[in-house]
């Protein structure tokens, strides 16, 4: 059976999901669900086969101040908080990393992004990467920027990276 994305659904059981970070596999486990339902603060799209889910990917609209961004992204874009979609959060389930399911996962984040700026504005992605999963993020082109906004907890520091909306390839071309 092939691996379909969707949004996370109230009755998913992502108990048995362990993608061997401690922190996002809690996130998923607990908080996933009161984010998106209850308190609108992400929404959460999951990979699966067989019912089994394999991956998760969490988006938020998000900000960037135009000084975070590389000197040459800047040119022409007013001096006021730009819009962004954040990706907040990325796992595949150990048992299925290394099948392609993070990029697919990626991928149907950055068609959110497309999206968002067709609908209500979007400059592009960013994303607090974790050490080990900067090399993945790179791949992409995301570039690293300046922090993005907030203070965060997490150690070792993630270093901020953006991929702008130029970046992401149109659907339909155009
Ligand atoms: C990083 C992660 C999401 C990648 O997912 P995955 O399903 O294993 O990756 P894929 O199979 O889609 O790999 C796509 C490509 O990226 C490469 N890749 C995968 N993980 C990578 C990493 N950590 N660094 C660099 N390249 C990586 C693969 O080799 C593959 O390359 P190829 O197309 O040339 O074969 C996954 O390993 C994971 O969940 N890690 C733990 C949590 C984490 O670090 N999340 C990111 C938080 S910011």
């Amino acid at each position: 059976m092939s691996v379909g994305i969707r949004r996370l659904e109230p009755g998913d059981d992502r108990d048995r999901f362990c993608s061997g970070h401690p922190d996002l596999d809690r996130f998923f486990h607990r908080f996933a669900d009161q984010n998106q339902f209850r308190h609108h603060v992400g929404v959460t799209y999951i990979a699966v086969e067989d019912d089994a889910i394999l991956g998760f990917v969490t988006v938020s609209p998000s900000e960037i101040e135009i000084d975070a961004l590389p000197a040459d992204r800047r040119r022409r874009l007013p001096r006021y908080p730009l819009p962004t979609l954040r990706l907040a959060r990325l796992a595949v389930a150990q048992s299925a990393q290394g099948r392609g399911i993070g990029q697919t996962l990626l991928r149907f984040a950055l068609t959110l992004a497309r999206r968002m700026a067709d609908e209500i504005g979007c400059v592009g992605v960013v994303v607090d990467a974790k050490p080990d999963a900067q090399t993945f993020y790179l791949r992409y082109g995301f570039e690293s920027v300046s922090a993005v906004e907030g203070v965060l907890l997490d150690r070792p520091e993630p270093t901020p990276m953006f991929l702008p909306l130029s970046a992401i390839p149109c659907p339909d071309n155009r």
